[in-house]
């Protein structure tokens, strides 16, 4: 199984704008400021402290793919993203371990159009995996 490394927690907020401000005050900085993501209908930025990385994710509409998410959680965490070499082997190792995939590996465009693909277990929740950049 190809090294699944942590990469960010992916943190669902009400308002981006906002939630920037409280995570400055809490002595984060930007690592990417505000990107929107139109395949998916959120804007994106990324956050860092102390080594963590957080990923801010904001529904521009209703028919978001976090819309739904965000009635039931609110302003939460809600997936943690694992980089890994190849996404397509480490999806199909973790769905044999049980995990169901919810999307197909796709593009994001707040990550350098990366492919991203979202999988969830029943007893971990959802996670996020995240094709390493091997140019850089
Ligand atoms: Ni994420």
């Amino acid at each position: 199984m190809p090294s699944l490394d942590v990469h960010h927690i992916g943190y669902l907020v009400k308002k981006i704008e906002k939630a920037k401000q409280a995570f400055l005050a809490l002595g984060y900085r930007i690592e990417q400021d505000t990107v929107l993501d139109d395949l998916r209908n959120v804007k994106i930025c990324f956050l860092i402290k102390d080594g963590y990385r957080i990923e801010l994710i904001s529904p521009v509409s209703t028919d978001s793919v976090v819309s739904g998410l965000m009635k039931k959680y609110k302003n939460s965490p809600y997936h943690i993203c694992y980089e890994t070499v190849d996404l397509d082997a480490s999806a199909a190792e973790l769905t044999a371990d049980g995990f169901l995939a919810i999307d197909t590996p796709t593009p994001a465009p707040a990550l350098g159009g990366r492919r991203v693909v979202f999988l969830t277990s029943a007893s971990a929740g959802m996670i996020e995996l995240l094709e390493k950049d091997l140019s850089s």
